[in-house]
């Protein structure tokens, strides 16, 4: 799907994250299923996760990344007009889990609803919002990615087990000032014939929860690795240079790629393609693992409290997951 005209600029006000205190290293996992710090440090360079603690739901991360997100916007709350939450591990199936994070704000003006693309749905929400902005149906937004895979992981698995995390990140969106930027291109995409590459079977109404689809583990992630693989660093590729091109960039222009954060072969072989160095690809999947729809939405947060870019420079994000799904967007800070 192309780039619509903007009537409004629309920017990025803010940004926030939120992991949880719990950290699981590849040793303790090593101490769970079959395998090893080496083996999950070399095929994705992960080396710990964050684990929600029990009482501990996706909501409840949301929050906390959005409110770090209305600070440093400096937006109060009960500003706000529009709640985006893109997550698969929902609070509930409903209402959203939005619904959950308008509560903990108080941001009662605002409409809220979920939107379900994987590790796509932060940058699927931003599209949307400036869209949305960009139109003068809302004057501003909070987009959200936050996820609580530790739930749907499961943990006899040793193939999906040791790629998972739990954690948020927040942006909030409105009209670019003069002497701001703005997202400047967009682009997403799904392939539904791909569906059985990545997806959890059970839980829902085609395979509904029952004592023996739960022992089953047919709530949890199931994954072809290799094959997910493979497609993701095309559509990625694809996905990243169109927005490059429809923003007028050139691969030397753009100060930061911050890419999904689901293994560094894939991050090493995009940056590869888009003929971009390896010290401006922002990474941090070493510390937090794949949060699909959190992870591109942590890794720009931590990017910009690092000042891994700053005001005036391009930078450029790119995700995939789950559908198949994916979605890139160039922004200037
Ligand atoms: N420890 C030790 N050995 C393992 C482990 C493990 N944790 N997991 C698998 N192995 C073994 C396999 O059993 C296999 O053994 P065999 O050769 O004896 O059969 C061997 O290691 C190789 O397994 P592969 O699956 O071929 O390993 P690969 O190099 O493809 O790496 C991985 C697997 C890391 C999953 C990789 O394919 C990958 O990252 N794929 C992309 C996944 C992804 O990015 N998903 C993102 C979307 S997530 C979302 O949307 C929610």
């Amino acid at each position: 799907m192309s780039e619509d005209k903007s009537v409004t600029d629309v920017c990025i006000a803010g940004t926030g994250s939120y992991v949880p205190e719990k950290i699981l290293t590849n040793e303790e996992l090593a101490q769970m299923v079959d395998t090893s710090d080496e083996w999950i440090f070399t095929r994705t360079g992960i080396r710990e996760r964050r684990i929600a603690a029990d009482g501990e739901f996706t909501s409840h991360m949301a929050t906390h990344a959005a409110r770090r997100a209305l600070e440093q916007a400096g937006m109060e709350a009960s500003e706000l007009e529009l709640i985006i939450v893109a997550t698969i591990t929902p609070d509930t199936f409903t209402p959203a889990t939005a619904c959950y994070v308008q509560q903990a704000l108080g941001s009662y003006k605002a409409v809220a609803f979920d939107i379900s693309a994987a590790c796509s749905g932060f940058l699927y929400a931003m599209k949307l919002a400036k869209r949305l902005i960009s139109d003068g149906a809302f004057q501003n937004a909070l987009i959200i990615g936050a996820e609580k895979l530790s739930a749907v992981t499961n943990w006899q698995d040793r193939s999906t087990c040791v790629l998972f995390g739990d954690g948020a990140g927040a942006a909030v969106l409105r009209p670019s000032k003069p002497s701001e930027g703005a997202i400047l291109a967009t682009e997403m995409g799904t392939d539904g014939s791909l569906t059985h590459l990545l997806n959890i079977p059970g839980g829902a109404i085609a395979c509904p929860t029952t004592a023996a689809n739960v022992d089953q583990n047919l709530h949890t992630l199931t994954m072809l690795g290799k094959e997910v693989f493979k497609h993701a660093v095309n559509r990625m590729k694809d996905a990243a240079e169109k927005v490059i091109t429809r923003a007028g960039l050139q691969p030397e222009d753009i100060a930061c790629v911050i890419p999904h954060q689901a293994n560094l072969r894939i991050i090493d072989a995009i940056a590869d393609r888009l003929a971009v160095p390896n010290d401006r690809v922002f990474v941090n999947l070493d510390r937090y693992g794949n949060t699909s729809a959190a992870a591109v939405a942590i890794a720009l947060d931590e990017a910009h409290r690092t000042g891994a870019f700053k005001r005036g420079d391009a930078i450029v994000m790119v995700v995939f997951g789950a559908g198949l799904t994916w979605a890139a967007a160039a922004v200037r800070w």
